[in-house]
């Protein structure tokens, strides 16, 4: 073959690659070791067709190399347009992190009583049983002190089963007039089930003053129960006992779903049971050293997922820690 024809077959074969790996694939073909050229090459006799080959050879490095970077370029170009970003383009669908739900709760009902007046005080998870029964006026042998219902850490140590302890707490470091919520984490050996939970949260509520009376009180829970489920709840509030507390009541609110009339959430009654309260018994201030001829108070707890499941009106509390987004993103 001669110099022309293999340069003029070169050139077509540089300007059809389109790839920088198509390109390389030609210059091994036109030019490298086994290429017809160099065979070619080494084969030569006479000084004229030495020089005819190897400008042709010269020609055609030129054209491959110019090829490989037009090539180059091109594919610059385009991950350039494909890859690059626009900054003048609004930003879209960038999602932020939420607080849980019951972190939520937590901080609203927070609000209300800060709102109020209250001040939030921290309680203790790890509690003895002076604190956690004791004090709270348990007789012996009540049943919540059984391993079977409490968590012990040792025998006089127990993962505390309600946040009441806290009112302890604050009333032996407080003189009155004392205003004051708790909220967190509470523990008891229950088996999980859609209202059950061995690990769960509540709020905890203490006032006490001169004079203060059960009006304040039932005033107080509604304030709260509207603050939680709406201007148009109404409340309901019927007797109960705890140890700590004389008289004890039961606070109810009208069913958000049917407004009263009665349906499967609120198992036709038309009232849903939201949690405990009464006013501090005279033995729980005895515990303190606090004189219950002038003082008196009131005291609530309520369970935290209880509201977020009435509220949100969702069956099994168990999807609250079962970290499903689909379910966490809705609230
Ligand atoms: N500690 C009670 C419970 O866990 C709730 C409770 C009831 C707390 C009445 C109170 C109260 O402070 O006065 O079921």
């Amino acid at each position: 073959m001669d110099a022309d024809a293999l340069e003029r077959e070169g050139l077509a074969a540089a300007a059809a690659a389109s790839s920088a790996n198509a390109i390389e694939v030609v210059r091994v073909e036109y030019l490298g070791r086994k290429s017809a050229l160099k065979q070619a090459l080494r084969e030569v006799r006479d000084r004229e067709t030495g020089m005819a080959l190897n400008a042709a050879r010269e020609r055609l490095e030129g054209a491959i190399d110019a090829r490989e970077s037009e090539l180059a370029r091109a594919e610059l170009d385009a991950r350039l347009t494909t890859e690059s970003v626009d900054v003048t383009l609004p930003v879209g669908g960038f999602s932020r992190g939420k607080l849980h739900l019951i972190t939520q709760i937590r901080r609203e009902v927070e609000d209300v009583f800060l709102g109020l007046g209250y001040s939030v005080v921290d309680g203790r998870e790890v509690e003895t049983i002076h604190y956690n029964f004791d004090a709270l006026n348990f007789p012996a042998g009540h049943p919540a002190r059984s391993p079977l219902a409490t968590l012990f850490v040792d025998e006089t140590t127990v993962l505390r089963t309600e946040t009441s302890p806290s009112q302890v707490r604050t009333m032996e470091v407080q003189e009155p007039p004392v205003y004051i919520v708790s909220l967190g984490r509470t523990y008891r050996r229950d088996t999980p089930d859609a209202t059950h939970s061995p690990i769960f949260h509540q709020v905890e509520g203490l006032a006490v003053d001169e004079g203060i009376t059960l009006a304040d009180l039932t005033g107080t829970l509604d304030f709260l129960l509207r603050k939680l489920f709406g201007e148009k709840r109404r409340t309901e509030f019927r007797t109960h006992y705890f140890p700590f507390t004389e008289p004890s009541i039961e606070a109810y609110v009208s069913c958000h779903v049917c407004d009263g009339d009665g349906c499967p959430v609120c198992r036709h009654s038309g009232w849903i049971e939201v949690g405990g309260a009464g006013m501090v018994d005279p033995a729980v201030f005895a515990a303190v050293g606090y004189d219950p001829e002038r003082y008196s108070g009131f005291a609530f707890g309520w369970g935290l997922e209880r509201i977020a499941m009435l509220r949100h009106e969702f069956p099994d509390l168990r999807e609250l820690w079962r970290n499903d987004l689909r379910f966490s993103r809705q609230f």
